[in-house]
């Protein structure tokens, strides 16, 4: 059964009340502007308030349906009553200890519960996984990569233009996305190489050619690669991509290593997208969505990769108490209908993404699994028109849409689980009258 909450504060779909940025909205923006870093990537002036499933409100009382689940973070929707109460329950007993010294049981809970649904082969059979319990996406792969160093014994590392790992120094290393992030912050971890995307062209590249030269394949430690590439633009790699990386990780004792952080915890229908290939890694990477909006990550491997010893690499704050109650809850909700309902409003909505194709040239036929899917917008020519979605990402803002762009030209639809079909056609009704007007 889908989990939805009752009693609803907020309209089920855009309520605009002021012109936009409100009055209030403005004030606090300007506040910001004076005291917080400008590295931020505000894209339209939206000041929340509070949220209530798929929709957010303003502090000037507008009302937004939010395609955007915070950057692919609040799975359960926003404030899911349940997550709310499990957090509310964790607080008033307990709000740190930290793990890494000391026990608490929601720290083991989860583990426990991650660790049952992990897609790991062989080991021990009643958890086939170790967790490890991070702050971030980004430090969940700063681990993955001293993992992987520590274990093989090696240090060389292979990613993938276009993919996102992080800002910290070793997923900085890790990330061939865009050249803002890099700029004037080197020098980064050495030793990581990155090849092409998704593709058998590239990877007969990495045999052939890196492996045969400058990259000793027996110096390798991990391969480390996003199931489906998020910021680099919703790309689904090509049948037996992924397959065939496990398969050069097997002939050369090589870890492969899958970055969930965006994809996992059911986004795509499957707690974990890789699941949707069949491959087995050796490490999974995740956060985002495993708590709803609490700040957690965690790093998942074959146990007997895990042979770290006490205080190689600890921290304060991972898995920190509320957290861990609100991934339980989480976890809870996604088996319990919310997976079910990416996989059916996924196909709903790239359905009506791929009529709205049919309508306006501009837009590709749409990509992606569940509820992570993106078009591409194009010129006339069919080159990819990154001014074009920049301004319908505007537009729909200001109509009472939230969007995120990805990728050179793509805007990505990444709602929370829980949004359902009148409001994916909302969405799509307003992309469509935004295209019919600015064309
Ligand atoms: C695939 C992937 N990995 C890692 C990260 C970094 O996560 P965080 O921002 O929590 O550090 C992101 C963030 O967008 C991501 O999409």
């Amino acid at each position: 059964m889908l989990s939805i909450p009752i009693n609803s504060l907020l309209p089920s779909a855009p309520r605009l009340v002021t012109s936009l940025p409100g009055p209030r909205a403005q004030a606090i923006v300007e506040r910001d502007r004076a005291v917080t870093s400008p590295s931020y990537t505000r894209d339209y002036p939206l000041v929340v308030a509070r949220g209530e499933g798929c929709m957010v409100e303003d502090v000037d009382g507008n009302v937004f349906l939010d395609m955007t689940a915070g950057i692919a973070v609040t799975a359960t929707g926003h404030a899911h009553p349940e997550v709310v109460r499990a957090i509310q329950e964790q607080a008033a007993r307990l709000l740190h200890m930290s793990g890494t010294d000391f026990y608490y049981e929601p720290m083991v809970e989860l583990a426990e519960q991650l660790a049952l649904r992990a897609p790991f082969a062989g080991g021990d059979t009643t958890f086939p996984a170790k967790v490890f319990f991070t702050n971030s996406g980004a430090e969940s792969n700063e681990g993955a990569i001293k993992l992987a160093r520590y274990y093989t014994k090696r240090s060389l590392i292979v990613a993938f233009l276009g993919a996102f790992h992080g800002r910290t120094y070793g997923a900085m290393s890790l990330t061939g996305s865009k050249a803002v992030q890099r700029a004037n912050f080197g020098p980064l971890v050495p030793g990581v190489t990155h090849i092409p995307y998704g593709t058998h062209a590239s990877l007969d590249y990495l045999e052939k050619n890196l492996f045969t030269t400058i990259l000793p394949p027996h110096e390798v430690a991990a391969i480390v690669v996003e199931p489906i590439q998020g910021e680099g633009g919703y790309i689904v790699p090509e049948d037996g991509f992924l397959q065939r990386i496990r398969e050069i990780c097997d002939r050369y004792g090589i870890l492969m290593v899958v970055d969930e952080v965006q994809a996992g915890m059911g986004r795509t229908g499957r707690l974990f997208a890789i699941e949707h290939w069949g491959v087995t890694p050796d490490i999974i990477t995740t956060a985002k969505g495993i708590a709803s909006g609490m700040p957690l990550g965690a790093i998942l491997s074959r146990p007997e990769l895990m042979t770290w010893p006490p205080g190689s690499h600890a921290t304060t704050f991972g898995g920190n108490p509320v957290a861990c109650a609100a991934g339980i809850a989480t976890l809870r909700l996604l088996d319990s209908g919310l997976m079910a309902n990416a996989s059916r409003m996924g196909e709903i909505l790239q359905a009506g993404l791929t009529q709205l194709h049919e309508k306006f040239l501009n837009i590709s036929l749409p990509r992606g699994k569940g509820l992570m899917v993106a078009v591409d917008l194009l010129d006339e020519a069919g080159n990819y028109n990154p001014k074009l979605r920049d301004r319908i990402i505007q537009e729909a803002f200001l109509r009472g849409l939230l969007l995120l762009g990805c990728g050179k030209a793509a805007i990505r639809f990444c709602p929370p689980l829980v949004i359902n079909s009148d409001q994916i056609q909302t969405a799509l009704d307003i992309i469509s009258n935004v295209l019919i007007e600015i064309l």
